[in-house]
């Protein structure tokens, strides 16, 4: 086709785009405009230049072409021509998309087979329920069950009925947490406390039938504590209780011995120091040899070369009455350990305020459950 003159002299150029020629233009474009749709790729590209191409598509040329109209003829023409481009772009772009998803459909370019499958997230168990769960099954191995308390328990299974006098330290609301009773009168003993140890599921279980017994409890247990890198205010426990005739003190030796040297090692040295408890009469604190320094004193032991990781003793007559158990007849032993502690010990970690936080860096460090 022609091309516009100078813009200089719209007179004269406006004759080549005259209506007539005008419109010859735009039959042959709509015509191909029709054809978009069959075209292959290479096709596409070569129309889409020869059409809309800012040098030489002839799309292109007339809109320029629009400014040398008179007046009163180039809003009807812009708007034509303009149309018409519109209609070309949507076309091209529709087909270059349909081509794109058939290619995808029938060849792998674009799907990269060497890159890694993406593995399932399978997680991991927490570091202290993977010492949980290895201390009951020792346990188990040697006959215990698992028995369960409740996290807010009363007054009276926490302290009392444990054999501590109403007056001890740790019934004060300073070192327990009590809750609030909604302003309800409560007898003495049935105030309710999140519990400060395991050792009230003890009573329980003496309370629900007859001896022999010999359970595990594991659960959560609360002290108002800071937290800092070695407290928590609220932390796991592990409680034992075995009672039947004629149990000893050597028999709670035997056990809790063959115990440290199961979890942490057939190697490791343990001994036992007198303590007190109310509720076991003689009492005393299990230490088992420092596992970072080998006995020699280092700072995690306090230089001492040993580290304690329970309490224990034979069961108090008077808990054992309390329970309506014969102490003539049945005695027996109960201990008591901290899991956040001895995951500490077991995996060398140092601030137990890493055991809370959700940190996967740290927590993904411990065992896979599988995967
Ligand atoms: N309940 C004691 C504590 O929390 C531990 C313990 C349990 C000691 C059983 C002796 C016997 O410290």
């Amino acid at each position: 086709m022609r091309l516009p003159g100078s813009p200089r002299s719209p007179r004269r150029s406006s004759s080549t785009l005259t209506s007539p020629s005008r419109s010859a233009a735009l039959a042959g474009l709509t015509a191909r405009l029709a054809e978009v749709g069959g075209l292959d790729a290479a096709a596409l590209d070569a129309l889409e230049i020869a059409v809309l191409g800012r040098k030489q598509g002839e799309l292109t040329h007339l809109l320029k072409a629009v400014a040398t109209l008179p007046l009163d003829e180039r809003r009807e023409a812009g708007a034509e021509l303009n149309r018409l481009k519109l209609a070309f772009e949507a076309a091209v772009a529709d087909r270059r998309n349909s081509l794109a998803v058939a290619a995808r459909a029938t060849s792998s370019v674009g799907v990269d087979l060497s890159m890694p499958g993406r593995e399932a997230w399978t997680g991991t168990r927490h570091p202290v329920t993977i010492v949980i769960d290895e201390i009951v099954e020792i346990f188990r191995s040697l006959g215990f069950t698992v028995a369960l308390g409740p996290e807010a328990e009363t007054e009276e299974l926490n302290f009392l009925a444990l054999n501590f006098p109403p007056d001890h330290p740790a019934m004060d609301m300073h070192d327990t947490l009590y809750l609030d009773a909604g302003g309800r009168p409560t007898a003495p003993g049935e105030r309710l406390l999140l519990r400060t140890h395991t050792s009230p599921v003890q009573i329980r279980v003496m309370r629900e039938g007859p001896p022999p017994y010999r359970v595990v409890i594991p659960g959560t247990v609360y002290r108002n504590d800071p937290f800092d890198p070695s407290h928590a205010p609220a932390f796991a426990q592990i409680e034992g209780l075995a009672i039947d005739e004629g149990v000893s003190f050597a028999d709670l030796k035997a056990v809790l011995t063959h115990f440290a040297r199961r979890f942490l090692g057939a190697n490791t040295p343990v001994r036992f120091r007198p303590s007190f408890f109310p509720f076991t009469e003689p009492s005393a604190e299990m230490d088992v040899g420092c596992r970072f320094c080998g006995g020699a004193g280092c700072p995690p032991c306090k230089g001492t070369g040993w580290m304690e990781i329970l309490g224990c003793g034979m069961v108090h007559e008077q808990v054992l009455r309390n329970c309506g158990v014969d102490p003539e007849r049945w005695t027996g032993y109960a201990f008591g350990m901290g899991p956040q502690r001895i995951a500490m010990q077991r995996f060398g970690v140092p601030d137990i305020r890493l055991l809370y936080g959700g940190d996967m860096r740290f927590l993904s460090q411990f065992g896979r459950v599988s995967g």
